[in-house]
C-alpha cells in the first residue's frame, strides 16, 4: 500500500494573503494541484491532503477517488498534521509531502522512491545541498549517517552553516509513523511538533534512517511569502519554455513570456515578448504570437499572426493576421486568410474566410460570411437593453465606414451597405442599402458669421 499525506494545513501567515498558500497559482495551476500530481505520478494508492478547517476550497479541486481529505484542528505543527490522517492511511509505505514544493519533479521522486526500497530504509528523507540554506531545516549527519534533522530557528551557530537541508518530503514505514510520532515533543522554539524529529527518536531505536541528496535546490524551494512564489514561478516557466524550445520553437525573450503546461505549441512557432498562453490553447506551426499578447483557450492556425492582441477562447484559422490591438472576445471563430485590425473587437462571431475587419469595428453576436468587407467604425449594435440579438452578412458582401447594424438584420449575398448607413431591416442580395441625411452646404459661412 502506498499512502501519502500531503500537509497543508499551515496559516500561510507569511503569504501576507487572504487564501491559503496551496491556493496561489502558478501558470494557471494552483500549488496544491502541482503536489497532488507529484504524488499520483508516484502511483500512490492513497492521497491524503491535511486541510486547515478554514479552508472550503481544496476539496473541491480534485475529482479522483484516489484523493481524499483530513482536518487538522489546531496547526500546532508538521508531525501533528500527518497524525491527523492516521484514520485515512494504513499499512505499507507513507510518502510525506510539504504542501508547498511545487518544483520538484516527479523523477526526483521516483528515484528517492527507488532508493528507500533497494536500501530497505525505515525512514528516507529527501535532501538538497544548497549554496545559501536560508531558513530550511539542517540535516545533520554522522559517519555519512542522517542522525537529526535542526529546524533554522533551533540551530546552533555550527548547525546554521550546514548546506545540506530538508526538502520536507519524507518515505516512512507506515506502522512505525504511527507508533513514533506520540513520542515526538514540543521543546523547540515554536513550540511545535515537527515531523522532522522522527529521524532522531528512529535512530535512537536503531532503525534505518537515510538520506537521499539531490542538488538542484531549485526542485525543493518551499512557497513560504510572495519572493519566493516568484522564485518557483520563474523555475517552472523556465522548464516550460526550454521545453518548447528544445521541441523547436522559437521564443525571443523567455523571460517575459508565460506559457501554461497545457499550451501546446507546434514546431517553427514564433513567440514574441510579454506573452502569455494559457490554458488549452494550440499554436500551429510558423504562426507568430506577440509582442504583447495574450491567447487563453484558442486555437491559432498555422501561418498566422497575432500582433499586440488578445483572444480567449477561440478559434483563429490559417494565414490569418490579428491585431495590432484587436481583442477577440469568446466564442468567435475567424477563418483563413483573414484581417482582423488595429482597434477591432470581436465577440461570439464568425468570420469566415477571406474576409476583413480593419479597424476599429466592433462586431458582436454576427455571422460574418466569406470575402466580407466590414469599414473602419462599423458597429454592430447587438443590445437593446435587454436582450442581445445576432445579425447575418452573407458572403462577398461591403459593409462601409461608420455604419450600424442593428440586429437582427440579414444582409444578403453581395450586398453594400454605404458609409454612415443605419440598416434596421434586412437587405435582399445583390442590394444596397443607404441611410444618409444629405450635408448642405452654405456658401461662405464662414466669412460671414
Ligand atoms: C518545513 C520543515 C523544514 C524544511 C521545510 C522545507 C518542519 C518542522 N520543518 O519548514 O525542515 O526545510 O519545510 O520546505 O517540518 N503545516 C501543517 N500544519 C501545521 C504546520 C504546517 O499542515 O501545523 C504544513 C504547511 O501548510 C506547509 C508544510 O506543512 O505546507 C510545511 O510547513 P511550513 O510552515 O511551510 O514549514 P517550514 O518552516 O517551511
Ligand atoms: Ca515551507
Amino acid at each position: 500500500m502506498k499512502n501519502t499525506v500531503i500537509l497543508a494545513a499551515g496559516n500561510s501567515t507569511r503569504m501576507k494573503s487572504d487564501k491559503s498558500k496551496i491556493h496561489h497559482e502558478i501558470l494557471g495551476k494552483k500549488i496544491i494541484e502541482y503536489i497532488v500530481d507529484l504524488s499520483l505520478s508516484v502511483q500512490s494508492d492513497k492521497t491524503v491532503i491535511v486541510l486547515n478547517k478554514k479552508d472550503n476550497l481544496t476539496a473541491t479541486l480534485f475529482n479522483d477517488k484516489r484523493v481524499e481529505y483530513c482536518v487538522q484542528k489546531n496547526q500546532i505543527g508538521t508531525a501533528d498534521a500527518v497524525k491527523s490522517a492516521f484514520n485515512n492511511i494504513e499499512g505499507g509505505s507513507t510518502l510525506i509531502l510539504v504542501g508547498d514544493i511545487p518544483c520538484l519533479k516527479s523523477d526526483t521522486l521516483k528515484k528517492f522512491y527507488d532508493y528507500h526500497l533497494k536500501n530497505s530504509n525505515h525512514l528516507s528523507v529527501l535532501t538538497v545541498e544548497v549554496k545559501a540554506p536560508d531558513k530550511y531545516g539542517r540535516i545533520i549527519r554522522e559517519d555519512l549517517k542522517v542522525k537529526k534533522i535542526v529546524e533554522f530557528k533551533d540551530a546552533s551557530e555550527e548547525e546554521i552553516l550546514i548546506n545540506e537541508i530538508n526538502s520536507g518530503v519524507f518515505l516512512i514505514d507506515t506502522s512505525l509513523l504511527k507508533e513514533y510520532i506520540e513520542k515526538l515533543d514540543n521543546n523547540n522554539e515554536q513550540g511545535e511538533y515537527y515531523i522532522t524529529d522522527l529521524v532522531e527518536v528512529l535512530n535512537k531505536d536503531n532503525y534505518k534512517v537515510g538520506g537521499y541528496k539531490i542538488f538542484d535546490e531549485d526542485e525543493i524551494i518551499g512557497i513560504n511569502d510572495r519572493v519566493l512564489l516568484q522564485k518557483a514561478t520563474r523555475v517552472i516557466q523556465r522548464r516550460i519554455n526550454e521545453s518548447h524550445m528544445l521541441n523547436g520553437v522559437t521564443i525571443e525573450n523567455p523571460d517575459t513570456v508565460f506559457i501554461h503546461k497545457s499550451v501546446i505549441i507546434k514546431k517553427d512557432a514564433y513567440i514574441r515578448q510579454s506573452t502569455y498562453l494559457m490554458g488549452d490553447s494550440v499554436i500551429e506551426s510558423n504562426a507568430i504570437i506577440g509582442p504583447n499578447s495574450v491567447v487563453e483557450n484558442t486555437h491559432i492556425g498555422e501561418n498566422s499572426l497575432v500582433n499586440n492582441s488578445q483572444i480567449y477562447n477561440s478559434k483563429v484559422s490559417d494565414n490569418t493576421n490579428i491585431g495590432p490591438y484587436a481583442y477577440i472576445r469568446p466564442n468567435s471563430f475567424i477563418g483563413a486568410n483573414c484581417k482582423i485590425g488595429n482597434f477591432v473587437e470581436i465577440k461570439n462571431s464568425k468570420v469566415l474566410d477571406n474576409s476583413k475587419v480593419s479597424h476599429l469595428a466592433y462586431v458582436g453576436d454576427s455571422d460574418i460570411g466569406r470575402n466580407v468587407n466590414i469599414g473602419c467604425g462599423a458597429v454592430f449594435v447587438n443590445f437593446d437593453g435587454e436582450k442581445k440579438h445576432r445579425s447575418v452578412v452573407e458572403d462577398d458582401s461591403f459593409i462601409g465606414c461608420n455604419s450600424n447594424i442593428i440586429s437582427p438584420v440579414k444582409i444578403g449575398k453581395a450586398s453594400f451597405v454605404a458609409a454612415g448607413t443605419t440598416v434596421t431591416e434586412d437587405v435582399e442580395s445583390n442590394s444596397l442599402s443607404i441611410g444618409r441625411t444629405k450635408a448642405i452646404e452654405k456658401k461662405n459661412w464662414v466669412k460671414n458669421k
